[in-house]
């Protein structure tokens, strides 16, 4: 049997060497003042109802924000985003001060030049562990043609161009 260690060793590798997309999620509070935060937890789970989700880790600072919103918004990032990812990664302080977004009309902040947004209510929201998953109900989807945001060895950049090649 593997120790406790080794499992959470493998793990971390396992996952760090799992490519994915990078999101920035926001909601606002009841001031109407902007939460967000970076986030590759993202996966879609329904499309009837057209569900998707995405866990936020227990201690992070916009975790009351997240477990008291009725509403969210994924930003999904653009290849040319990773400042943003960065940004909403990094200390609190100044993530809207530093960056292009804007209200939608349903109050929710969405970051200019992100590859799509999705605008979800909450579903349902599931403690699992040191995170909690948030499952949202998309009401609001855009999108624009423009490559993904990728995260894999905890680098940020874009598809190697030979990715699409025939
Ligand atoms: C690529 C990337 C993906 C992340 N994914 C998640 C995630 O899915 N859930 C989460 O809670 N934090 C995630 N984080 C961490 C948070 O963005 C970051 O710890 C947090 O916003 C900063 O914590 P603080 O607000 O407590 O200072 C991720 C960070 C990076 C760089």
């Amino acid at each position: 049997m593997q120790n406790n260690a080794e499992k959470i060793n493998f793990f971390k590798e396992a996952m760090s060497n799992y490519p994915t997309g990078v999101n920035v999620v926001t909601t606002v509070d009841e001031n109407r003042e902007p939460f967000g935060l970076t986030v590759n937890s993202f996966a879609s789970v329904s499309l009837d109802p057209l569900l998707i989700l995405w866990s936020i880790d227990n201690t992070v600072s916009t975790f009351d924000k997240f477990m008291n919103t009725d509403t969210f918004a994924v930003n999904i990032l653009a290849e040319n985003q990773a400042e943003i990812a960065s940004l909403f990664a990094g200390s609190e302080e100044g993530r809207f001060e530093n960056c292009e977004w804007n209200y939608s009309k349903h109050d929710l902040p969405i970051i200019s030049g992100a590859m799509a947004s999705l605008q979800c209510k909450v579903f349902n929201k599931v403690e699992a562990g040191d995170h909690v998953i948030l499952i949202g109900e998309i009401f609001q989807i855009d999108v624009q043609e423009k490559s993904p945001l990728l995260y894999h060895k905890r680098k940020l950049g874009a598809f190697p161009a030979s990715f699409h090649e025939e």
